[in-house]
């Protein structure tokens, strides 16, 4: 078994993904790039490495049962462990009110952002737990804090996308705590709002900046806390 750290980033050939592999791989890990499409991921990888950078590339789509469980069983094959998991992958669907939106437009958020990461998280424990000190962040949202969100100037909810997001740090909360005697922490990250494909470019930060927390988290020291939710300033309300 080899001694360098470990990382699976999901959903990693763009956006945030991509720059939190950069960062975890300027770090000194070994980062296994997770790409559903097979192209996209090795043309990210072939970036990194560009750069000097060790990724490697894994084919890894979070909906898709058999891609997880080969992405596992690679991961088991090839390194005998796992360090850190980010569940970055992701989608926003249903722009509408609320009002306008199909169970399917819910649905399809789900699929990804939450469902998606409950059968990667539970392919991967195993693996975490071979670790001397496992990390997984959640790329969540300031949008999945309901306590923003139910604020009277919360605006009106992305409702699938939202909720999904809540239903994610509700998974961060589950994990902690069921991982609390173990050396593996859970966390949820905000990245903030950052110009990526995901919102059309829309945000003022960039990927890089959205990163910054979720490396950060991802690198915790046995110090660090867990079943918590931060972002660049501290501490984000559920
Ligand atoms: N941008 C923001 O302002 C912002 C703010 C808060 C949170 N976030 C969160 O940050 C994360 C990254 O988003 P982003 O802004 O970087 O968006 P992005 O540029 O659209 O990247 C999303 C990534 O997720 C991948 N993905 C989608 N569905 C997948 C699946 N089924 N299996 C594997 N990978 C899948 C995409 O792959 P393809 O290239 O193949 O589509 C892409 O690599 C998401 O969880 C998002 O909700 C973003």
């Amino acid at each position: 078994m080899d001694d360098t750290t470990i990382a699976l980033v999901t959903g990693a050939n763009k956006g945030i993904g991509l720059e939190v592999a950069r960062l975890l791989a300027r770090a000194g890990v070994t980062v296994l790039l997770g790409a559903r499409d097979a192209g996209r991921g090795g043309a990210a990888v072939a970036t990194l490495r560009a750069e000097d950078l060790e990724a490697v590339p894994l084919p890894l789509d979070v909906t898709d049962p058999a891609s997880v469980a080969a992405a596992a069983a690679r991961i088991g094959a090839e390194h005998g462990r796992l360090d850190i998991l980010v569940n970055n992958a992701g989608v926003l669907v249903g722009w509408g009110r609320p009002s306008d939106l199909s169970v399917q437009d819910v649905r399809q958020a789900y699929e990804t952002n939450v469902f998606g990461v409950v059968a990667v998280t539970n392919a991967m424990l195993p693996l975490l737990r071979r670790s001397n000190a496992g990390r997984i962040v959640n790329v969540s949202s300031s949008m999945g804090s309901l306590t923003r969100l139910a604020a009277p100037d919360g605006g009106i909810p992305m409702m699938a996308y939202s909720s999904s997001k809540a239903a994610l740090n509700g998974l961060t909360v589950a994990y902690a705590a069921d991982l609390r005697d173990t050396t593996i922490k859970v966390n949820s990250a905000d990245p903030g709002y950052c110009a990526t494909d995901l919102n059309r470019h829309t945000g003022p930060r960039t990927a890089a900046q959205g990163a910054a927390i979720v490396a950060r988290l991802a690198l915790l020291d046995a110090a660090g806390p867990t079943g918590q939710f931060h972002d660049d300033d501290g501490q984000v309300p559920w």
